[in-house]
């Protein structure tokens, strides 16, 4: 996905909060940045820079931009090489565009430009929206007639927005399918149209969201005003919320890094999401559940399988978003289906959602921004207090789901004792940074687990592979012996996950077939396996690391703070951006 951000100010320094609010789109997409902007004399000005904002940000400085009006876009690469002729804003004409999601007819649109004479010099989709705009201006519209016009032709989805130099104090903007807002400066000077509040956190205190087929006009008249539009053309009053996005929220605090900063948040968000988990679900009105979600969120689905099936003897499915939507699932009404997603922007899981409402079914979403699409489509939404989450590798959320999930089915839980279970690890002196030497150069990884600790082992290998851009697999640790310990040599480094629970015995077992092939093992297990280990803690291949929690059902806790602080180390490690991971953005709202 991209981030978007557009500004219509009475000040000429719109750059500066053009710039600031890419700085906080960035977890959205990072490939490359730019801003288009009208200058004095309203004539088109761009800047658009390959890589992170920062690098805009200085070219940006050493103009002295003065400018009333503008746009900016942060990119995730879907369409098209990570280049500058190919970072936003698009422009045709005098107008310029910037865009967040995909034009499926964007070819068939192209080669009609192509046949007025447009000549086109990048390999994206959005340059298409601003030729074609382009188009039904020179044919006679209005900026907001052609704009609106050229949204009627598009197919696919579009968070878009536009500025166009011969109407310089309008800025439009359109949704379909990709978030958007609009909000108001607190002193009514300046307008801006966004992504999400994350981007206006320190520019708007209020906002209103876009729906589905929205068009909103911010303009300049003796105020800085907007009014937005239904696609029939309607005149509609969006509620206007609180920005509940505050500073803090997108400060490091002191910490070297967000995902840093939100590993230490996790037992502060076990305890929120505790605290303010007030919903009354019955699950046990169902014959089944069916959980779908993607990436880590698919993850923490899994960890409720094992949870909810033990504990509510009710089945539980859970299935990949992206698979789920096209493999034509059969539906069945008496089940609970539940879409976990952190943005609450994720496409597959959004498609997944809307699958699964048109046959009439009721939906819950367990999100972390209540005010994304996930969130205001679905029947019913169970809110995750994990806070706004900027790592584009998810941390405190997960651990935020895992509660979440855990509360459906189990309400008497010793808070205190998970708060403890994962602040013994945040302050243990488990010395992960040395741990995370030994495996930081490995050409690839096993994380290994079994019953519910299989899914953190899943999770410890996702967040390797995103932060340290290793091969890591999570497998059942019973599965191994099923051909992948053909992998197994003097050059893999397994993470077995063995706390001393129901499973820690056969997991021994598995370490052991892996160590009889000179494979090296991590042994995360706990204090209270000291006395059963039968020697495996003596072989040389084998390092282990006690963690303190003994109670199995607050185990997948205080193993995940420390496969997320164990990513963390080896990513630091190996010297890369733990917060901006190459080739990732924060949620994915493309397919
Ligand atoms: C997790 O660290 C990844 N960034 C990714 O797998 C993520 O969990 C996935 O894209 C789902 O995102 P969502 O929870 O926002 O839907």
């Amino acid at each position: 996905m991209c981030g978007i951000i557009a500004a219509l100010s009475y000040n000429d320094n719109i750059s500066n909060n053009l710039i600031s609010a890419l700085e906080r789109l960035e977890y959205r997409g990072y490939d490359s940045a730019g801003i288009a902007y009208l200058d004095n004399n309203s004539s088109l000005q761009r800047i658009r820079t390959v890589g992170k904002v920062q690098l805009l940000k200085e070219t940006v400085e050493r103009q002295q931009i003065k400018s009333h009006i503008g746009i900016g876009h942060t990119r995730w690469a879907t369409h098209g090489t990570v280049t500058e002729f190919n970072a936003h804003p698009h422009t045709a004409d005098g107008v310029a565009i910037v865009h967040n999601g995909i034009i499926e007819n964007y070819q068939e649109l192209k080669k009609g430009l192509v046949n007025e004479g447009y000549v086109f010099e990048s390999e994206t989709d959005t340059e298409v929206i601003a030729k074609l705009i382009a188009s039904h201006i020179k044919s006679g519209k209005t900026f907001f007639e052609a704009f609106k016009q050229s949204v009627n032709e598009l197919v696919g989805t579009f968070a878009i927005t536009a500025i166009y130099e011969k109407e310089p104090h309008i800025l439009l903007g359109a949704k379909k399918g990709s978030p958007m807002a609009v909000g108001i400066s607190p002193d009514k000077q300046s307008g801006y149209i966004a992504s999400d509040a994350v981007a206006l956190s320190t520019l708007a205190n209020e906002l209103a969201y876009l729906e589905e087929g929205d068009i909103v006009v911010v303009k300049k008249e003796d105020q800085i005003l907007y009014e937005i539009f239904e696609s029939n053309g309607q005149k509609i009053r969006r509620e206007i919320v609180p920005n509940k996005v505050s500073l803090n929220d997108v400060s490091k605090n002191g910490y070297e890094s967000f995902m840093l900063k939100e590993i230490f948040e996790e037992a502060t968000v076990a305890r929120k999401t505790y605290e303010r988990f007030n919903y009354n679900i019955d699950i046990s009105k169902f014959n089944n559940i069916s959980i779908i979600a993607c990436g880590t969120s698919y993850y923490a689905g899994i960890v409720a399988k094992y949870w909810i099936e033990a504990i509510a003897k009710i089945h539980v499915d859970v299935e990949i978003a992206s698979e789920f939507r096209y493999r034509n699932p059969v539906l069945t009404k008496n089940s609970l289906y539940i879409f976990i997603s952190q943005s609450g922007e994720t496409i597959d899981t959004l498609c997944a959602m809307r699958l699964v409402k048109e046959a009439g079914i009721k939906t819950l979403a367990l999100v972390n921004v209540d005010t994304s699409s996930i969130a205001r489509e679905a029947d019913f939404t169970i809110k995750t207090e994990a806070g706004v989450e900027i790592g584009v590798a998810s941390t405190k959320a997960f651990v935020a789901q895992m509660l979440s999930l855990l509360m459906l089915c189990c309400r008497n839980i010793d808070i205190e004792a998970i708060e403890r279970s994962i602040n013994a690890i945040l302050n243990g002196d488990h010395d992960i940074a040395k741990l995370a030497n030994k495996i930081k150069d490995c050409r690839s990884l096993f994380y290994i687990g079994r019953g519910v600790n299989y899914p953190i082992a899943l999770e410890g290998a996702l967040k390797i592979k995103e932060l340290s851009y290793i091969s890591a697999e999570g497998y059942p640790a019973g599965e191994i012996k099923h051909g992948p310990i053909a992998i197994i040599d003097e050059n893999i480094y397994t993470m077995a996950l063995a706390p001393y629970d129901k499973y820690f015995d056969k997991t021994i077992s598995n370490a052991r077939e892996i160590l009889a092939r000179n494979g090296k093992i991590l042994l995360i297990t706990t204090n209270d396996a000291k006395n059963f280990l039968h020697g495996i803690d003596k072989n040389e291949n084998v390092e282990c690391v006690f963690l303190p929690e003994n109670n199995p059902l607050y185990l997948p806790f205080s193993l995940t703070t420390f496969i997320h602080l164990l990513a963390y180390y080896t990513a630091k490690a190996k010297g890369h951006d733990v917060d901006k991971p190459r080739n990732l953005a924060k949620s994915v709202t493309v397919e």
